[in-house]
């Protein structure tokens, strides 16, 4: 049984697990010096990603695996934890990359259980509340996809991206984002990035699938990381009552934000 490393740290009203973040990378994150040719991929966790950061390797290297096959997705694309956007308006390249609530705190749930440095999961009505309520360890989706997309729409540098339309029809959306980052593909080569950042590719590359963390962080005997892959497993695990309560509660705060969501395929 490992011991779990959960020391929580508040930064600016949110909390990040201890263990991987401190105050003073906090705040490098948020002074972080964008210049124009970077590209940012921004989530709420649980959002897909690992899943971009995927394909935006595989783009870069017009489909070539080479890279995605021998290099951690971590030293690819390095976490900067940089929740809040104000410093980057005008600089960088952005996908904001969302997915539906419901399959987030579905998938956020699972990842407690084996993820040693986020607190131990309680029961699923517990972290729901806490969910909705914006108390968990990197703050509150709500607050995340808002200020990332309502009050950044006309931003031409923001691409928004959703798991629900990579789902549907990655070849669209890897289309979509070669053509945002002005890296325009071949045929053969999104083909390519295609099956490369397929989900049962991904589940089996050590560089992707986060097995080469230890056990002492992601312990891998309660979980996968590449976990089920789908839209719409929340309807494995909310009650009905869950559901008419999250429902309610989205419809009273997303009032003043118009995005639709897929919730199920
Ligand atoms: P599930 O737990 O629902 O399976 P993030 O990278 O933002 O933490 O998101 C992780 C979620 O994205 C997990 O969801 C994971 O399985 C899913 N995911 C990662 N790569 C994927 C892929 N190629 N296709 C579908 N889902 C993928």
């Amino acid at each position: 049984m490992m011991d779990r490393l959960d020391v929580t740290e508040i930064f600016e009203g949110i909390s990040f697990p201890g263990h991987l973040h401190t105050l003073e990378s906090l705040q490098f994150a948020i002074s972080f010096p964008f210049q124009d040719q970077d590209i940012l991929i921004v989530s709420y966790p649980k959002s897909g990603t690992t899943w971009v950061q995927e394909m935006v390797t595989l783009i870069c290297s017009r489909g070539d695996p080479s890279l995605t096959q021998s290099v951690p997705n971590w030293a690819r694309a390095p976490w900067l934890e940089h929740y809040y956007c104000a410093s980057v308006l005008g600089a960088a390249s952005i996908i904001y990359v969302s997915r539906n609530p419901k399959d987030v705190v579905v998938s956020f749930y699972h990842f407690h259980k084996m993820a040693n440095f986020l607190p131990e999961a309680e029961t699923f009505e517990e972290f729901l509340k806490k969910f909705l309520m914006g108390t968990l360890s990197y703050g509150s989706w709500f607050d995340h996809v808002k200020g990332w997309t309502c009050q950044t729409a006309t931003l031409e540098n923001l691409l928004h991206l959703t798991y629900e339309e990579m789902s549907l029809d990655l070849h669209g959306a890897i289309k979509k984002v070669s053509s945002f980052l002005q890296h325009p593909l071949l045929e053969e080569e999104v083909n390519n990035c295609v099956q490369h950042c397929s989900f049962s590719s991904m589940k089996n590359n050590n560089m992707v699938n986060y097995t080469l963390v230890s056990d002492h962080i992601m312990d891998h005997s309660k979980g996968c990381f590449m976990r089920k892959g789908k839209t719409g497993d929340w309807k494995n695990l909310f009650t009905e009552e869950q559901n008419h309560y999250f429902n309610d509660f989205f419809k009273s705060n997303m009032q003043d934000c118009a995005l639709d969501f897929v919730w199920e395929v």
